[in-house]
């Protein structure tokens, strides 16, 4: 049809780039991941400078802020964090009418809503005045908002989930330590959450903070263009994130593994891989084609849990798939490995 083309024409160049692959959507000074390299860093820091060195809030606080925090202001951000409100029941009551064997995320995100349509502003209201535009210090006010109530919302679901009662935090507890506390991991004499776990978490939550332009990442600016509150742009980053091709894929794998059940069936699997029935999800990555750069500290921490994570009967079936993976030219030839994120879903349940 020419006349359709030649209305195409005349609006100037068109690209057609599906995955965004060519299309720089914005300039950023936060992360930078060298995906060839298999190296990134954290506003110019790289991340081996930073696991095991500076706390989670140090890093956080490093992303959205651009420098590291001094003492006070990183105790600031923490006390802000802490005493966030705790949710309204009602929170609580749409989270508990889930099947508590339901989806997880299904439930962080409902719990969410519940709270967004509690604590932010109504559109019409916000639009009127441009609330958001131009008015960082709102936005910082809602990002710490944001990560306050996350974890709490993330720990009545986990409780939820696992028929565990939520326990109050405290203020006299850090941010992390208060996530154990909430989701009932204290020893019973101290009521304090076990150090070395709560370390382990600082470095696995400091390697996820962020990893430049992922679906996820992309979704929430794609949603806080048009000037939604931050709580809005999280729920739509966590949809995205939760996609069986993202962050989803690690509770695929789990699930995957559990059904490999034996380390006689991993062999099984990696036939209907390469047969193109099936995919090995935790394996792959958009970015890297050669080893992630987050492994090897995700390798330390698993080797600090041997004990616990030995207890795990599906551990060897996955380093059964994975060794087979790492021999077989289907996988070598397409750069496929595991993804840093399958032994981080290991570390975490051993704790
Ligand atoms: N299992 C089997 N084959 C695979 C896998 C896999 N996990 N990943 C890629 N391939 C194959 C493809 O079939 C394709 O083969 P072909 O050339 O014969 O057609 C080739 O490798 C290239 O695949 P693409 O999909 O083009 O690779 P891309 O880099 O675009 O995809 C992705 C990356 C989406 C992560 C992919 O590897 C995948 O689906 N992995 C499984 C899901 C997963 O674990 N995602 C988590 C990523 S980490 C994160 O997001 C937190």
């Amino acid at each position: 049809n020419h006349e359709y083309y030649a209305d195409q024409n005349e609006q100037g160049v068109r690209i057609f780039d599906p995955g965004f692959s060519n299309t720089a959507v914005s300039t950023s000074n936060v992360t930078y991941v060298n995906g060839p390299k298999g190296f990134m860093q954290y506003r110019g820091y790289p991340i081996g400078d930073i696991v095991g060195r500076k706390s989670f809030l140090d890093t956080a606080y490093l992303l959205i802020w651009g420098d590291w925090p001094t003492a006070n202001q990183l105790r600031d951000f923490e006390t802000k964090l802490i005493n966030v409100p705790l949710p309204y029941q009602s929170v609580f009551n749409v989270i508990r009418s889930f099947p508590p064997d339901g989806s997880c995320m299904g439930m962080i995100i409902a719990g969410l809503s519940a709270l967004q349509s509690t604590q932010m502003p109504l559109i019409p209201a916000h639009a009127a005045k441009n609330l958001y535009l131009g008015n960082s210090e709102l936005v910082d006010q809602e990002i710490v908002n944001f990560l306050g109530s996350y974890v709490i919302v993330v720990a009545i679901v986990y409780c939820h989930h696992t028929g565990r009662d939520f326990t109050m935090p405290r203020s006299d507890l850090s941010y992390i330590e208060n996530f154990f506390l909430m989701t009932g991991h204290v020893d019973s004499t101290t009521k304090l959450p076990n150090p070395k776990y709560v370390d382990n978490f600082e470095r696995l939550w400091i390697l996820i903070a962020n990893h430049e332009m992922t679906c996820s990442t992309a979704a929430l600016l794609q949603t806080a263009s048009s000037l939604p509150d931050v709580f809005s742009c999280m729920i739509s980053a966590l949809s995205a994130l939760y996609g069986p091709l993202h962050g989803g894929a690690i509770e695929v794998a789990y699930k995957n593994i559990k059904e490999v059940g034996t380390v006689e069936n991993a062999q099984a699997k990696i036939d209907r891989v390469k047969a193109g029935k099936e995919r090995l999800y935790g394996y792959g990555h958009r970015l890297y084609k050669v080893k992630d750069p987050r492994s090897v500290f995700i390798r330390e921490i698993a080797d600090q849990l041997q004990e616990e994570i030995a207890e795990d009967p599906l551990l060897k079936v996955a380093f059964e798939i994975d060794r087979i993976a790492s021999e077989d030219e289907y996988f070598t030839s397409r750069k496929l490995s595991l993804n840093a994120d399958l032994y981080a879903a290991f570390a975490y349940k051993a704790m």
